[in-house]
């Protein structure tokens, strides 16, 4: 079981207004938790004592949010503290990545829960999701892998047999392409359909159709879109290409995370054989550079530096110092 805590704020004691505030804080929570209704178990409201409209209980249960158990409290009068505030604590079940949840004026009442984004860019194999899946987990924030959702439409055209080169049959393929991103456990699921995509998308064939794919300018529009959604939800770590350049020009922290091909290379090795994958390191080392190409030289938001971002060159390093590196420089910034 976790706790989950939020506040919001009403700008006057009118029912309306308290109704309207504690279903977006509570559709706020659930969302921003991945929860089912089912999930939450308690649900205890205190509020300032200038509102005597409304319970916010009953409020929550108006809300459709009757399955849990509900409880409101008056607080005592404190000087100066912020008027007209709901608090909230939530006792729930199926939560991996706890995400508290202030909203309008309650916003600066945690100001050290606002909401950032770390951008990870930099060509394959340089060591990005390694590194964003532990920044992720030590945030405890959602980490965004970009590249599944270029994968994803990669392995949907390549299922579909459609031409990579033709933008038109691409861009019909985008508008029934049913792409969902989930999170399970607090692991990235990529869903094509009802399908589970997660493990067929790093098939070797998918990685070089996702370069390809990638370049036009249709399907990063579509992928782009998807990805401010996602992080204009919740503070996030973002690997890919151009996050930093390009899908979150403004993201508070913003690295460039490289190393030399044959040392990429080699991690890519490693990683397919322990998958079970057949592969031959010198194929790998052209793959990898004519990967690099494609990414760099596409028309369209190409891989590159943003130039704000911290360059991290990974070849001689451990992950353990990779990741020390970045929290010391994300450290200065706060
Ligand atoms: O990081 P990856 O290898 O899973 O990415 C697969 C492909 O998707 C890669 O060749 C480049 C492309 N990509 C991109 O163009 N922009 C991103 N933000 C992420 C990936």
């Amino acid at each position: 079981m976790k706790a989950i805590r939020g506040a919001t704020t009403v700008s006057a004691d009118t029912p309306e207004e308290i109704r309207s505030a504690v279903k977006e804080l509570l559709l706020a929570i659930q969302e921003q938790n991945k929860l089912s209704t089912e999930d939450i178990l308690f649900i205890l409201f205190s509020n300032t004592g200038d509102i005597r409209s409304l319970y916010p209980a009953k409020a929550a249960r108006e809300a459709g949010f009757s399955g849990a158990a509900l409880f409101s409290a008056a607080e005592p009068e404190i000087d100066g503290s912020l008027p007209l505030c709901i608090r909230v604590m939530l006792l729930v079940e199926n939560c991996f990545n706890v995400q508290h949840v202030y909203l309008r004026g309650a916003a600066n009442l945690r100001k050290d829960l606002k909401k950032f984004a770390v951008a990870l860019d930099g060509p394959s194999g340089s060591g990005k999701s390694t590194i964003a899946k532990i920044l992720a987990k030590e945030y405890n924030i959602l980490y965004l892998d970009t590249g599944a959702m270029y994968r994803a439409c990669a392995l949907q055209a390549l299922d579909d047999k459609i031409d990579l080169r033709d933008e038109s049959s691409v861009e019909k393929m985008l508008g029934r392409m049913r792409l969902h991103i989930e999170y399970e456990s607090g692991v990235q699921h990529t869903y094509l359909g009802g399908r589970d995509v997660s493990e067929e998308i790093r098939r070797p064939d998918v990685s070089m159709a996702a370069s390809n794919i990638s370049a036009l300018r249709c399907v990063r529009l579509k992928m782009v879109d998807m990805q401010r959604e996602i992080a204009g939800k919740m503070s996030c770590v973002l690997d890919g290409r151009d996050i930093g350049s390009y899908v979150l020009p403004n993201a508070e922290f913003k690295f460039y995370v490289t190393a030399a091909v044959a040392v990429r290379a080699k991690r890519r090795f490693d990683e397919l054989k322990q998958k079970g994958y057949d592969v031959d390191l010198k194929t790998l080392e052209k793959e990898i550079e004519e990967r690099d190409r494609n990414d760099a030289s596409r028309e369209f938001s190409p891989l590159v530096r943003a130039e704000d971002a911290v360059l991290v060159d990974t070849s001689d390093m451990t992950v353990e110092q990779v990741v020390a590196q970045i929290k010391s420089k994300i450290q200065e910034k706060v």
